[in-house]
């Protein structure tokens, strides 16, 4: 099976997605698979036969990649010459905007070819934080107090908007609504801060979610399946500074431990929770689950859910999995497999 492998993308996730990338493009290279690197540049271009190593020294290169809408596949132009390529699956290793929000998804569903990974509406859901804490309130899950407003009402209500905030108590998690790996997300400790973690995250989206900070463990789990998935075991996060920010995820690489250091009811619930979530949302595939436990008030979160969950050697999806008995293997073949489904 051709696997195209797609990474980089538009997003502020860009660099994430290419060390996610590279271990993809590891786990597919099990002998069952012909995996194709296919980059996406931060301009939206299309380029194939290019490693995530190499182009992330470059920013570009590789071998231009048009799409042929009227035979509704992916061709190569090297040396002047259209090359069909053949693509049985696609793997969309893009975080955040354009990757997974439903945009490629929409694309290649358009095109008739298979992909890894939630469709569009779960896709769009689960990226935009405001949307997917409202159904899951709605729903009934546990979902951390908080407020969502766009540019426009903060340009014109200042004043109701900081009430309605700091009605939620200090201090405050400021995030834009459709990102990822804490790009934008500033915590708030007093109204100077809030302002300005607003005026901050408004540069990366049109829309914000403003939310109580809790004290508590942040715990993950992996999903993987489409009506009937499987939950991994719990991971924790250690965070090194202040809270889990794109530094403490990528650059000092916080810790990790696996399990969560947390009894087997709160594991046991987080699984069922994890699970239902991913069903609600209308999910697939795979995606990786995050809670908050405050051990205090022995109560759990739903942070959010990724529906393209880092890869990066320091990312939990795989591990936890591996941690639960898949071996990478395995792994890779129930990823494909739940595509073609
Ligand atoms: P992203 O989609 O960018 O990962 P998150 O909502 O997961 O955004 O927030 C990033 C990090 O910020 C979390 O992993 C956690 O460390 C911290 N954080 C976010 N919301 C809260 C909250 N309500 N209370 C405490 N910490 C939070
Ligand atoms: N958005 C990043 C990649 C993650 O959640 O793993
Ligand atoms: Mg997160």
């Amino acid at each position: 099976l051709n696997v195209a492998v797609v990474y980089g993308g538009q997003s502020g996730e860009h660099e994430v997605s290419i060390q996610s990338a590279k271990y993809v493009l590891k786990l597919l290279k099990n002998g069952k698979y012909n995996p194709i690197p296919v980059a996406i540049d931060k301009q939206g271009r299309w380029f194939g036969d290019i490693t995530p190593e190499k182009f992330e020294q470059n920013g570009n290169g590789g071998i231009p990649l048009l799409f042929n809408l009227t035979d509704k596949t992916l061709i190569k132009i090297e040396e002047g010459k259209q090359i069909s390529l053949d693509i049985d699956v696609f793997f969309p290793v893009l975080h955040g905007p354009y990757g997974e929000d439903g945009s490629i998804q929409g694309m290649l569903d358009m095109l008739d070819i298979p992909y890894v990974g939630s469709e569009v509406l779960g896709s769009a859901v689960a990226m935009d934080k405001a949307v997917s804490k409202n159904i899951l309130e709605n729903k009934g899950f546990p979902v951390a107090p908080y407020t969502t407003f766009k540019s426009h009402t903060w340009n014109n209500k200042q004043q109701i908007i900081i009430e309605e905030c700091e009605k939620l108590g200090y201090p405050l998690f400021i995030k834009p609504a459709n990102l990822g790996s804490s790009v934008g997300i500033t915590k708030a400790k007093d109204k100077k801060q809030l302002i300005e973690s607003i005026e901050f995250a408004l540069l990366y989206d049109h829309k914000i979610v403003v939310e109580k900070g809790l004290t508590a463990k942040e715990i993950e789990v992996s999903i993987i399946g489409n009506e009937e998935p499987i939950a991994s075991t719990t991971g924790e996060i250690i965070p090194t500074g202040e809270f889990y920010d794109y530094e403490a995820k990528y650059i000092e690489k916080s810790s990790t431990t696996i399990p969560a250091n947390v009894d087997d009811t709160v594991t046991n619930q987080a699984q069922k929770l994890a699970k239902e979530a991913f069903l609600a949302l209308d999910l697939k595939g795979i995606s990786r689950v995050d809670f908050f436990y405050e051990e205090k008030a022995d109560k759990l979160w739903i942070n959010e859910i990724n529906t393209m969950p880092g890869f990066t050697p320091i990312s939990m999806y795989p591990k936890l999995l591996i941690a639960s008995g898949f071996t990478e293997d395995k792994l890779a073949d129930t990823l494909v497999k739940l595509a073609l489904k």
